[in-house]
């Protein structure tokens, strides 16, 4: 939540940053502002309420210029979306300027504090006290102000801080929110994350907890909170610039769905017979424990479930939980030295996972993450941790990274399987084929969109859709309703299909869409029973499966799959969703990239 960028260099600063911001505004979009040290010796800021776009436009008519300067993109937490309460905030005598990334929890105490110190405030924000206390505080020793401002602060925070009296340096510090530094041959960057700097450069040092850099143009230098100065070491990114950008797509998440064929691929082999990827699934001792907790948020958590069915039919393991990281992590959960608890996050940076893996880590159990962002805090911080090779995911709505975190947890609960003797070598090795045959069978359903497309320009009017699956398509048919809701805004519920006669299937009238899902060759018979159920109370059903001999018929349409094992099913089946979703919310003109009210990466609670 809330994406910040700095710079410092030989270039003009503002249009790096306004670059950089857009590569960020995944993480907030309701307000965003600059802040550049300009000839007159004194910060320019320009701040505006509403999208990126609304501040390039005031930036149009103002002759801001300058070779440092810092960005941010804000999701509102403390104080409405306003100019007043966008970032940079400032000191009442303009000498510090601040971009904050986090959420200061004792910032009421600390602005009493100044407030009775005379010190008034410009903004209703959190934030601006960090502004305020720096200059309160300020001595003339730009780092030792700001150790003694981020000893103060309670909560979590990523700030990039400049000084008037400092003209060359840019510094950052971050506690609980990713920052990382970037170097180019023309200066030196502080962002939120890897794309906002990509253009520039794939040299990067990830900041750690308490560290600080400072930044000139020619030199990036680190200490730690005591201002001693510590090593850190030079990362090297391979995601291409071209990675970050649409690349003739009207949308990131088309293009992201479109993308699923490679990454699938780029996972799997990853993972399957060698790379990173498979030492670390060899390295795991599977017969230490007696207890499996998957534990994440929003789709994450989808894959979660899903996996839930695959761990259970293929390991028989005893206890497989599946459990929302902001539930887990309040919960006292029963789990010891012998639970494996595996941490799903496309960011790596969802501030209840963290809380969820630390918590799992206090309580001696081991961790096995399942990160895209290499460098996060839970990528960095679980005991064991698989990548998902999906490259930068830059549309708010998961599609790709959610897909290649499906892959890693079919090949993980395979080899757990194998290892444990449930399966026999034969099955592993035809299961790991299927597999394989994952990404073309991806690609055939993206060759196929015109039906889907079709159908979503039909379903733009509905109040309501439903999704039903049984077994693991119930599993993926939570995915399915989460990714309609949240770009279309069109309510949505996904039930078992054994479990809507229970309650929900009151709400079935004429012509509501329900979207059935049939891929498990033992519950076609069940799920034709629901089927029937709800096109007699007047519904029409869209059925995605590969159920043989199915026909379009009257308020039954059928989208067929390609042939696959039924455990992995559910990597076609989001693909038909994901476009139904994205095809809806088109027809309806909506932000699709940034929906409203949601940010990509939430690092607030
Ligand atoms: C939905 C979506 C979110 C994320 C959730 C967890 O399309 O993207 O539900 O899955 O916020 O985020 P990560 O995976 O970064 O932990």
């Amino acid at each position: 939540m809330c994406g910040i960028i700095g710079y410092v260099g030989n270039e003009n600063a503002v249009p790096i940053i306004v670059d950089g911001l857009k590569k960020l505004e995944y993480r907030g979009y309701d307000s965003a502002g600059i802040a550049v040290y300009g000839e007159s010796g004194l910060f320019d800021v320009v701040k505006q309420k509403g999208r990126l776009a609304a501040l390039e436009d005031k930036l149009s008519g103002f002759a801001v210029k300058g070779i440092m300067g810092i960005g941010h993109t804000r999701w509102a937490t403390h104080g409405e979306p306003s100019d007043a309460n966008s970032h940079p905030h400032l000191g009442t005598g303009g000498k510090i300027a601040v971009v904050h990334n986090g959420i200061i929890e004792n910032y009421k105490q600390l602005k009493e504090y100044l407030l009775k110190k005379g010190i008034c405030f410009a903004s209703q924000t959190d934030s601006e006290v960090i502004a305020q206390l720096a200059e309160y505080y300020y001595n003339g020793d730009i780092m030792e102000t700001i150790i003694k401002v981020a000893n103060r602060l309670e909560g979590s925070y990523a700030l990039g801080i400049m000084c008037t009296d400092d003209p060359d340096r840019l510094i950052a510090i971050k506690k609980d929110n990713p920052l990382i530094i970037g170097v180019s041959e023309h200066g030196s960057f502080i962002a939120s994350d890897v794309p906002a700097v990509l253009k520039h450069t794939n040299r990067v040092y990830y900041l750690g907890d308490k560290e600080i850099a400072v930044l000139k143009k020619d030199s990036v230098s680190f200490y730690n909170i005591d201002r001693e100065p510590i090593e850190k070491t030079l990362e090297r990114i391979t995601w291409s610039a071209g990675s970050a950008e649409k690349g003739g797509y009207e949308h990131f998440m088309l293009k992201e769905i479109m993308e699923q064929p490679k990454v699938l691929r780029d996972t799997i082999a990853s993972a399957l017979n060698s790379g990173e990827n498979k030492t670390v699934i060899d390295k795991l001792e599977i017969e230490r424990y007696n207890k499996i907790v998957i534990t994440a948020c929003g789709s994450a958590y989808n894959a979660g479930f899903a996996a839930k069915y695959i761990f259970e039919r293929l390991c028989r393991f005893p206890s497989v939980e599946v459990e929302l990281a902001s539930e887990f992590r309040y919960k006292d959960a029963v789990i010891d030295s012998k639970t494996l608890v595996i941490l799903i996050s496309q960011s790596g940076e969802t501030a209840d996972t963290i809380a969820a893996m630390r918590e799992a880590k206090s309580k001696g159990s081991d961790t096995l993450s399942i990160v895209n962002v290499v460098g996060s805090t839970i990528a960095k911080e679980a005991d064991y941790c698989l990548f998902t090779a999906a490259g930068p995911e830059i549309a708010v709505a998961t599609t790709k990274a959610f897909s290649t975190q499906l892959v890693l947890l079919y090949i993980l609960a395979i080899r757990f399987a194998a290892r444990l003797g449930r399966i026999t070598p034969e099955y592993e090795r035809e299961l790991s084929h299927q597999i394989t045959t994952l990404p073309d069978k991806a690609a055939q359903i993206l060759e196929q969109i015109d039906f889907i497309q079709k159908y979503a320009s039909e379903s733009v009017g509905s109040k309501s859709i439903f999704f039903i699956g049984r077994n693991i398509d119930y599993a993926i048919a939570l995915e399915g309703s989460l990714k309609l809701k949240e770009i279309s805004y069109i309510h949505s519920e996904a039930y078992a299909g054994g479990e809507l006669k229970h309650g929900t299937i009151s709400l079935i009238e004429e012509e509501t869409l329900v979207v059935a899902l049939s891929n498990c060759p033992s519950l076609y018979g069940k799920i034709m029973s629901n089927i029937e159920q709800v096109i007699s109370r007047g519904a029409k059903v869209l059925m995605i499966g590969n159920q043989p001999k199915i026909k379009s018929d009257g308020k039954l349409s059928h989208i067929p799959l390609p042939e696959i094992c039924e455990l992995f099913s559910p990597s076609l089946s989001v693909i038909v969703m994901q476009l139904f979703s994205y095809y809806t919310a088109a027809n309806k003109g909506l932000d699709i990239d940034k929906p409203r009210n949601l940010a990509k990466s939430v690092t607030v609670e």
